[in-house]
């Protein structure tokens, strides 16, 4: 019997546009022989929408979700990401691909995730909380990296090199979340490894990839055609083995399921984790797909693998 798959894409953040791409990408690449999908999309104002693009409401689509055997939440950031989909899905009773609530949460604030990382003995960029209300006795003191706790796609990220850009650096991350990390500027590659619980139970890590950007890698960078990846990344043994343990461990300690890209800046002291992304991108070129197919895993045995691996 085929297995009617419902994927979700879009949701109401700034990373929409970067969803509907992974989303089209998924739908497309589950294999027609195996699976019947069905394509739902919430909108960036919250409206949930059919194949056809009717609007449904969450109604609808629930009624849809229950007509359908597995769920793939493939919405990046709040609203999707950070646990949401997972907690409808808990709701509904309904079995869903990837990670959980907690793990959804906590990866998605990179306070907690850095916290957790720590506490595993994964070390993270030093930086501190800034909210509104603390933002102006900040003193510049030395370049840092600004961020929204909980944003993705490097939106709202900025460098800051010079006293005079800290300010709106500051109100372009709080427009973004309420609470905003300022952290120590990582002089490292950036390396990429995800990480896999498969369908019979095993958790794998795919080669590592490097990204090969000019300075931050931003969202032009990122979806402008210009990223340059390197995949595997060339990495000497010892190198390897401290990402990789990195990337299982952080996946391990924060309840992760499914497929995660947990992101390092390799420095000469070791990784250091930057983030974990509990649902990356995935499009056929997003980095997760492209490790796995270095792995010599396809992306429809990839896509294969999350739905027959779905909480149940
Ligand atoms: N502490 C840091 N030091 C150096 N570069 C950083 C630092 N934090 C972020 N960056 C750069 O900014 C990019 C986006 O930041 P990231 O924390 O990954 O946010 P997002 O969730 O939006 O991807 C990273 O890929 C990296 O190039
Ligand atoms: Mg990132």
């Amino acid at each position: 019997m085929r297995t009617r798959v419902a994927v979700i894409g879009g949701g109401q953040n700034c990373e929409h546009d970067v969803s509907l791409a992974s989303a089209a990408s998924v739908v497309a690449g589950l294999d027609p022989a195996t699976y019947d999908v069905v394509p739902l999309t919430i909108g960036r104002d919250g409206t949930w929408r059919d194949r056809g693009m009717r609007p449904i409401g969450l109604s609808g689509a629930a009624e849809v979700l229950r007509g359908c055997d597995v769920v793939f939440p493939v919405v990046h950031g709040p609203r999707g990401e950070d646990g949401a989909l997972a907690a409808l899905c808990e709701l509904a009773g309904l079995p869903y691909v990837g990670s959980g609530i907690r793990p959804g949460a906590l990866a998605m604030d990179k306070w907690a995730t850095k916290l957790v990382a720590q506490a595993v003995g994964i070390a993270t960029a030093p930086g501190g909380l800034v909210t509104a209300a603390t933002a102006a006795h900040l003193r510049w003191s030395r370049p840092v990296v600004v961020k929204p706790v909980a944003a993705g796609s490097s939106l709202g990220v900025s460098l800051v090199t010079a006293p005079e850009a800290l300010r709106p650096a500051l109100d372009a991350a709080l427009a973004l979340d309420d609470r905003v990390l300022v952290e120590d500027v990582v002089a490292g590659r950036e390396i990429d490894v995800a990480v896999l619980r498969r369908a019979d139970g095993r958790v794998v890590a795919a080669p590592a990839l490097e990204i090969v950007a000019q300075g931050l890698f931003d969202y032009d960078a990122k979806y402008g055609g210009h990223a340059d990846f390197r995949v595997p990344a060339v990495l000497d043994d010892v190198d390897a083995k401290a990402l990789e343990d990195a990337a299982l461990s952080a996946y391990d300690a924060l309840g992760c399921a499914g497929v995660v890209r947990v992101d390092f800046f390799l420095t000469e002291a070791g990784p250091v984790l930057n983030e974990v992304n509990t649902t990356p991108g995935m499009t056929q070129h997003s980095q997760v797909p492209r490790m796995f197919a270095a792995a010599g895993l396809s992306y429809a045995d990839l896509l294969d693998e999350l739905v027959r691996g779905a909480h149940r």
